[in-house]
């Protein structure tokens, strides 16, 4: 005998594989952006070259296909939990329509997802082709220089999204109410919790 029908069960490794693989890609962004930047200056040269042809690939694909995943998931669950009614097949669900109003937790729900839909495809379709063409040698000089700026620009316009997109994940289930004060503080915590990693990353005193 099943615990739960097969929708719950499928709807909870859904889940499960959504907070996993999202996991996976924001620790690679908080990685590459409080650890490996400030770790990069003080390498020299010679040893960048060693070290970055074997760290670079391995941590990137963990890095996109990490953030494809979450997305897809998440999408599976956006129309699940919002545009779908067991017994009454799709469109808008009570979670995100009563009365003709939005909810609030429709509200956190779309912040968020706006936030990590702009971050998924900042990873697919500008930090991962800049990379593509670095790591790939296909670039020098000037144009070398440009493409850094713009994947590291995108990046840690991931950093800062992720504070935000997080209060978007986490308070449609557990919180529900929300109004404009309510998402503005979000975004504000969300945004200086990743301000502080930035600061005190490039203060962490490496001597044990
Ligand atoms: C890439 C775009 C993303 C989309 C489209 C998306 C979509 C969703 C949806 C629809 C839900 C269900 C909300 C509900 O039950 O009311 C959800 C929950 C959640 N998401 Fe995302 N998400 C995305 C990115 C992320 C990322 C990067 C993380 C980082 C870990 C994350 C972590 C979570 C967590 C922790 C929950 C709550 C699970 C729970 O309380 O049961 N999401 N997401």
């Amino acid at each position: 005998m099943a615990l739960q029908d097969a929708f719950s069960n499928v709807h909870l490794l859904v889940r499960w594989l959504h907070v996993m693989a999202g996991i996976t890609w924001i620790g690679h962004l908080y990685f590459f952006n409080f650890v490996n930047i400030p770790m990069q200056a003080s390498l020299d040269d010679a040893t960048k070259k060693a070290v970055n042809p074997q760290l670079m690939p391995r941590a990137l694909w963990w890095f996109r296909w990490g953030a494809m995943i979450t997305f897809l998931a998440g999408l599976y669950l956006f129309t699940v939990n919002y545009m779908y009614t067991p017994g009454a097949g799709f469109g808008p669900s009570s979670n995100f329509m009563v009365d003709g109003k939005i909810t609030g937790r429709a509200i956190w729900i779309l912040m968020g997802m706006l936030f990590g839909t702009a971050m998924w495809f900042n990873v697919w379709f500008i930090i991962w082709p800049a990379q593509q063409k670095i790591l790939g040698k296909k670039v020098a000089g000037e144009a070398l220089a440009v493409l850094r700026t713009k994947a590291s620009k995108a990046s840690r316009m991931n950093t800062f999204m992720s504070g935000p997109m997080l209060f978007g994940m986490l308070a449609p289930a557990h919180y529900g109410a929300a109004n404009g004060l309510t998402l503005i503080i979000a975004v504000t915590l969300g945004m200086i919790a990743i301000g502080w990693g930035y600061r005190h990353s490039i203060k962490i005193n490496t001597t044990v």
